[in-house]
């Protein structure tokens, strides 16, 4: 029988996103390895790596290679470098977004779950985070993100006071549609674990979140009405996710909200490096860490590579249903984290220098479990 072959478009970014990358690949070529399936990767440029070269933060280049892809996996975008207040300067974010809209990637899953080899790493007290395991549901190309936008002088709205008179909008919008379709994610998803969604809204103030409770009720007694289904706002969240986070199974938001209490959520377990994200949409699906590009460590080996290693894991699941491989290496970083082995940005007093170990040793290290 002909090995099955799949084509992995890797997007490695910035600051330390070469690096993860490098350590993501390898699980990835020894699982290949391991269950005899070849997975072809190629590199395309994105964010300011792709400015620096040529001048657009995602090229058409890597469009088009994203969408000729099985799946797409991604390191991280940004830094300093290319930070300007400037409206019509390029930004990497534009190619993280851009690339999001490209692939119709409306749904984004954040798992949040609790390591027991780390509970120490939280600052919240260990019975409040015991059995944390909830995933984060975010609709991922609409609302504030996506809508209309102008920055402008407007003389006469100047202030009384000298004010310079510049005024500025971002829109927040949802068609019916939109709403349908992620609420159909979360519920869905829902049904494969504890049975609970909770959807964030803002309904007290926000059109766009009275249409999102009315659709989310809609959508859920019509065919999901076995799911426990719970309102709340996007404020209350807040305060919730400190005070009861082992409550939530899977929480369902509109794209800012859920971009500001997916960073909450992950700082719950306190180690941002472990967590994996899955940006799906009805084609080519998205694998990426959920941490940021961290520009002030890069090139020092010192980054932890775990969760974009844990984006391969999600990758396997999620783009070539290869649950028991997926689990393979998932077990494998429990394992590794179990036995002692830490990156500097999860380890503490008690872990023995010989046991923090660099981003490529920690690589090393997976697949030697693996
Ligand atoms: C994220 C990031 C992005 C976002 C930025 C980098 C544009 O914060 O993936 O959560 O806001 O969506
Ligand atoms: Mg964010």
């Amino acid at each position: 029988m002909a090995k099955a072959t799949y084509r992995v478009c890797t997007l490695p970014g910035d600051g330390i996103g070469p690096e993860i990358m490098a350590e993501g690949k390898k699980v990835l070529a020894a699982v290949g390895e391991k269950a005899g399936v070849d997975f072809v990767c190629e590199d395309h440029l994105i964010g300011g790596a792709a400015i620096d070269t040529c001048g657009s933060p995602l090229p058409d280049s890597t469009l088009d290679a994203a969408k000729a892809s099985n799946a797409v996996l991604l390191a991280s975008v940004g830094g300093p470098k290319w930070d300007s207040t400037d409206p019509n300067a390029p930004r990497p974010e534009q190619g993280l977004l851009g690339i999001r809209k490209g692939l119709g990637l409306y749904t984004n899953l954040r798992p949040v779950k609790i390591y027991d080899a780390l509970a120490g790493a939280s600052t919240l007290r260990p019975e409040v985070i015991k059995g944390v395991d909830l995933v984060i549901v975010r609709e991922l190309t609409g609302g504030l993100y996506f809508g209309r936008r102008e920055r402008f002088y407007d003389e006469a709205g100047a202030g009384a006071n000298g004010g310079r008179g510049q005024r500025a909008y971002d829109t927040m919008e949802y068609r019916e549609y939109e709403v349908e379709r992620i609420a159909r994610k979360a519920f869905e998803a829902a049904r494969k674990r504890r049975n609970k969604v909770t959807s964030v809204d803002k309904r007290n103030v926000l059109e766009t979140s009275r249409m999102w409770r009315e659709v989310v009720h809609r959508v859920h007694d019509e065919e999901f009405p076995e799911v426990e289904l719970e309102d709340l706002l996007v404020d209350n969240t807040a305060m919730q996710l400190i005070n009861r986070p082992a409550d939530f199974d899977v929480v369902v938001t509109e794209n800012m909200f859920g971009d500001i209490l997916s960073d909450e959520a992950a700082q719950i377990t306190g180690s941002l490096g472990m967590l994996a994200s899955a940006s799906l949409g009805d084609g080519v699906s998205l694998f990426e860490p959920s941490a940021g590009s961290a520009p002030d460590i890069a090139g020092k080996d010192i980054a932890n590579p775990l969760a974009q290693i844990l984006s391969v894991e999600l990758m396997l699941r999620y783009s070539f249903q290869m649950d028991e491989q997926a689990d393979w290496v998932a077990n494998a970083v429990r394992s590794v984290l179990d036995d002692g082995w830490r990156t500097v940005d999860i380890a503490d007093d008690a872990t023995p220098a010989d046991h923090v170990l660099g981003c490529t040793a920690m690589g090393d290290k997976v697949v030697e479990y693996l």
